[in-house]
């Protein structure tokens, strides 16, 4: 896949996608945003691919949308192009994303970051949404995503006064998954992403479902969607072979069907 502005590769059955924007700290303007949404529906798309990784620099994981190419918008172009809702695509993915951060991960770039499944930080990383710094607001899920994954006051906090938290405060407050020397990112993240991988898609991408359906709808409709969800799953070769290899002691053999 030829990108300008982004680099991927494959190892095993995992896909990566590296913001690669050095110059500007991974800021995220609408041509990068263009070809992580062309990755990953390419990987989306891609049998032998079970997990994304996406990831930025040792300095920057993105340090924002690109304030620059915004500037000089004007609200009726905005509202007319609908600016920034190209960003669905990343929440869109059906297949699970992590995301391995290390060093800033400000507004466009934390909101990414929340549209991931599973947070790999290094203990480098630092979150923000510092919009009301530059006269806006998050625009692509900060207000609603950071609420429900570290609850209203810490959300209240960070929109307000745009101030930075550290990997360790992030991970307290259950935007992080899990924090890991600087060092140790790409090939924790790499881990996870395999640990996903050789799983039942079917499996990887059910759970995905009914996991995002809890911000989405009441405890009662969640339960019974996670329910028949689970039953569906009896209909899977994959249900037959994962209980059968753990009675006969082996691992088991997952096809996706
Ligand atoms: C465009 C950016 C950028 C951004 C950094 N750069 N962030 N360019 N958009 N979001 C550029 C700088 O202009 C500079 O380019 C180069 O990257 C290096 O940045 P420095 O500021 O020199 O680095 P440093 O002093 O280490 O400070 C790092 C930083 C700071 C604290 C992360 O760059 C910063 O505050 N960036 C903006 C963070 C931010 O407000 N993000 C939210 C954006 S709004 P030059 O050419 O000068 O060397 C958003 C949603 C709103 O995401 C949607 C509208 C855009």
């Amino acid at each position: 896949m030829p990108f300008e502005l982004i680099r991927t590769k494959v190892i095993g059955r995992v896909g990566w996608i590296t913001l690669d924007r050095p110059d500007a700290l991974n800021a995220l303007n609408a041509a990068m945003v263009g070809e992580i949404a062309s990755a990953l529906a390419a990987f989306g798309a891609d049998p032998d691919i079970g997990c994304v990784v996406l990831t930025g620099s040792e300095r920057a994981f993105a340090a924002g949308a690109d304030i620059k190419e915004a500037g000089e918008r004007t609200y009726p172009e905005t509202f007319i192009e609908d600016f920034l809702a190209s960003w669905d695509a990343v929440a869109r993915m059906r297949k699970p994303l992590v995301a391995a951060v290390a060093g800033y991960a400000l507004g466009g770039g934390c909101e990414v970051v929340l549209m991931c499944d599973v947070v790999i930080a290094a203990d480098t990383a630092r979150f923000g949404l510092p919009e009301v710094k530059i006269g806006v607001m998050p625009g692509a899920g900060g207000t609603q995503r950071l609420v429900r994954a570290v609850g209203k006051a810490k959300a209240m906090d960070l929109c307000l006064t745009g101030r930075m938290m550290e990997a360790s405060e992030a991970e307290r407050s259950g935007l992080v998954s899990r924090v890991v020397p600087a060092s140790d990112l790409l090939a924790e993240a790499q881990a996870v992403a395999e640990a996903i991988s050789t799983k039942s898609r079917i499996n990887t991408m059910a759970i995905k479902e009914a996991v995002n359906r809890a911000f989405e709808t009441s405890l009662s409709e969640g339960l019974l969607f996670e329910r028949r969800t689970f039953q569906a799953l009896f209909a899977t070769l994959d249900q037959k072979e994962g209980m059968a290899a753990f009675a006969e002691k082996r691992a088991p053999q997952f096809r996706n069907k």
